[in-house]
């Protein structure tokens, strides 16, 4: 199977879990398009969902394929979020996202979700994050230089994201820097330090929110739970 394939069955797997009644949270990039798009399928033989999308895109998707879409204002608490990621750490699932530029919402959709389940291709999976990609970091677009000397000074190597020759701006109006770091070995240390940076708005550090990851690979389908999380 191609990788997009790959993604694909991931996203039909996690997609049995959508039932009708719930408030599903939609995650962003390629991945979850094909969770979107099964869930148009499921919307338009009759499943009844509210779906509260984590980017622009996401919602103008989910409006094509007539799902009905909610507010964070109308239901702040959500039943099932699925969404994507950059790398996946194996023992302990937490997460690198971002790199589709939509970190923000969907930290907070997977926060206010009951179960935030994760769809991937087995290449997104790592024994340590930040093996194959820095960690995005969303920050205010005032004094964005000086935020970034103080992730410097916290041990990145920060990189403002560019869209053709421009700085790219998140849904939120926000920039994002693209932040190495030699090896994260304790993430939520390095979510906590990033978070107190004055001038980061969140980062994709997502650690402990994960309650389960669907992996695709050419030798099938695994499923991988977090016992260690509480919302189960
Ligand atoms: C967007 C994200 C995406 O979930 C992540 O980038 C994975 O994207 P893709 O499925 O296209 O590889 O975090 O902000």
């Amino acid at each position: 199977m191609n990788r997009d394939e790959l993604k694909k069955a991931a996203a039909e797997k996690a997609v049995e879990q959508v039932e009708s009644g719930m408030v599903v949270g939609l995650g962003t990039g390629s991945t979850a398009a094909f969770v979107i798009a099964r869930v148009g399928e499921l919307v338009a033989q009759g499943t009844k969902i509210i779906a509260i999308p984590t980017s622009e895109r996401t919602a103008q998707m989910s409006r094509e394929l007539g799902i009905q879409l909610g507010s964070l204002a109308e239901y702040p608490r959500i039943d099932l979020a699925i969404d994507g990621a950059d790398e996946v750490e194996r023992s302990t699932l937490n997460l690198i996202k971002g790199l589709g530029g939509a970190l923000l919402r969907e930290k907070i959709v997977a926060a206010a979700s009951k179960r935030f389940v994760v769809v991937v291709d087995s290449e997104k999976l790592v024994d340590h994050l930040g093996h194959h990609t820095g960690v995005p970091v969303e920050v205010a677009q005032f004094g964005w230089q000086a935020t970034a000397a103080a992730i410097e000074d916290i041990g990145g190597r920060p990189q403002l994201r560019l869209r053709e020759d421009h700085a790219f701006v998140t849904d939120g109006g926000n920039y994002i820097l693209d932040c190495r770091f030699d090896v994260i070995k304790d993430s939520a240390e390095l979510e906590r330090k990033l978070n107190m940076t004055v001038g980061v708005v969140d980062n994709g550090l997502f650690v402990g929110r994960t309650s389960q990851v669907i992996v695709a690979s050419d030798t099938g389908i695994t499923v991988l739970e977090n016992d260690r999380n509480p919302r189960g």
